[in-house]
């Protein structure tokens, strides 16, 4: 493989300067990165000195260089992991097949909205997460914060070098849209739902990263398996720096949850008006901003049915996570899977569909499953303090905007209910406009190193074996 050229303006493992084209059309498109970076990034911390970890290669150990960088002169680049020799298509249609270098032409629409959908995510995370540093409970905190900014960044940029590479002039308009479309903007929004709701506070924040961004996960998961190899090997790198994104969100929602049970040991109870009233969260509160933002999330990954997703799989555009590994079945030309659906009447019906047509329900699912090692965790955590209370996940039913549940009345268990009294609870479920003016009002910058807000417990441990009090960001 070759290794990540530093000496180039754009840093890259793939040979760029071999393609002087390419390497002009990305050069060209450098600046306007920079532009939207400066506008639409982290507001006010362009002089800090943030502890960052930079990639320097692209195998699993030591990938990662860790140093002072202002955010402005982060190397973004291209970095791929490595090619696998001889790399057979893994799933559909062409099973067994070489793996593609090119794309070909009849996919070449499909694989460019995949691509262009999955990198307009990554900027518009940093979009919503615009004014968060002004507001972070700690300096290990707004260092992570600006970690995920950055890579949310680069991959754009990983994104970007494919559509340039392999789509021509559609290519290169597209990548300037990807900076021209605006998290929330009322002309020209994002392009998915959840990346247009803004981030205000750092619940929201620990949640985005924990639930939105494993979505992410998942979405690059299985397009590592794409029959189109410079495709598969970028989400395989992306994947190596999406764990820590992931990672700030498990361990942001345990601290929230952390501190809010030492408050109810201090006080000898649970109310959750009086948890409040010592500047923490109450875990009612976090159970309502989970369940907005899992629901949020699940509708990412589209409808449970879909002709869409059976072509993709068919053609051997997106496979399912791990297909190698989990599944014995990689054509699933004939196998079905079944499925509880509405059956119009207010109750179910059981339907078996076309297994390649339920795609989406298989990456749901994997996700879901994914998504209950973290609450295993925190609810360890609430029964080892001795608290009566357990978060749980809603059911993939309630709240949901896309699919076959979409707009229907179902409570966080998945009972369908009347329209009447879902209305009525709803408030309950979802966070109410005073828990999010309460929790809002928590958010006040701590820029001591080593301490934390009221409504955070310190994490474990450090960064790179680094002590929690270390300054990780420098503000000058
Ligand atoms: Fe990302
Ligand atoms: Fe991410």
């Amino acid at each position: 493989m070759a290794g990540i050229d530093y000496s180039e303006k754009i840093p890259n493992n793939v040979n760029l300067a071999n393609d002087r084209t390419l390497q002009r059309a990305l050069e060209h498109w450098q600046p306007h990165f920079l532009d939207w970076w400066r506008e639409m990034g982290p507001k006010d911390f362009a002089n800090a000195d943030v502890y960052l970890r930079t990639a320097v290669g692209v195998d699993a150990e030591g990938w990662a260089h860790y140093g002072a960088v202002k955010m402005p002169d982060y190397r973004w680049g291209i970095f791929l992991a490595d090619a696998i020799p001889d790399r057979r298509i893994g799933f559909g249609d062409f099973y067994g097949q070489p793996v593609w270098q090119q794309v070909p032409g009849e996919y070449r629409s499909q694989f460019r909205r995949l691509i262009v959908t999955q990198g307009d995510t990554e900027p518009a995370s940093v979009e919503q997460q615009h004014l968060l540093g002004h507001t972070s409970p700690s300096l290990y905190d707004l260092r992570n914060l600006f970690q995920v900014n950055v890579e949310e960044g680069r991959h754009l940029w990983a994104m970007v070098y494919l559509l340039h590479a392999h789509f021509g002039r559609d290519g290169r308009e597209e990548a300037e849209e990807l900076l021209a479309r605006h998290s929330g903007d009322r002309d020209k929004p994002r392009i998915l739902g959840t990346f247009n709701e803004p981030i205000e506070d750092w619940l929201s924040f620990f949640c985005f990263t924990y639930f939105t961004d494993r979505d992410g996960k998942f979405q690059l998961k299985s397009l590592a398996e794409s029959s189109f190899d410079p495709l598969a090997r970028t989400c395989r790198f992306m994947l190596t720096e999406e764990a820590h994104h992931m990672f700030v969100g498990e361990t942001g929602i345990g601290r929230v949850t952390k501190r809010a049970l030492e408050v109810m040991k201090e006080l000898g109870n649970d109310d959750p008006a009086a948890v409040r009233r010592q500047g923490a969260i109450d875990l009612p509160t976090v159970q309502r901003y989970l369940n907005f933002w899992f629901s949020s999330s699940l509708d990412l990954f589209g409808s449970e049915v879909s002709s869409n997703a059976a072509s993709t799989f068919a053609n051997g555009i997106k496979g399912r996570p791990d297909e190698t590994t989990q599944y014995q079945d990689h054509v699933c030309a004939d196998a079905t899977c079944d499925l509880e659906e509405p059956d119009g009447k207010g109750g179910l019906k059981r339907e078996s569909v076309p297994m390649r047509n339920a795609m989406n329900e298989v990456l749901r699912n994997a996700y879901i499953r994914d998504c209950e090692i973290g609450l295993k965790r925190w609810n360890m955590q609430i029964k080892r303090a001795g608290a009566d209370f357990e978060l749980k996940l809603p059911s993939s039913r309630f709240r949901r905007s896309i699919g076959i549940w979409a707009n229907l009345p179902a409570s966080p268990d998945g009972t369908l209910i009347s329209r009447e009294a879902y209305e009525r609870q709803l408030p309950d479920w979802i966070p109410s406009a005073a828990d999010k003016a309460f929790v809002k009002g928590l958010m006040q910058r701590v820029a001591t190193p080593g301490k934390m807000a009221s409504w955070i417990a310190p994490p474990d441990r450090g960064i790179n074996n680094l002590p929690v009090d270390y300054e990780y960001v420098h503000l000058s």
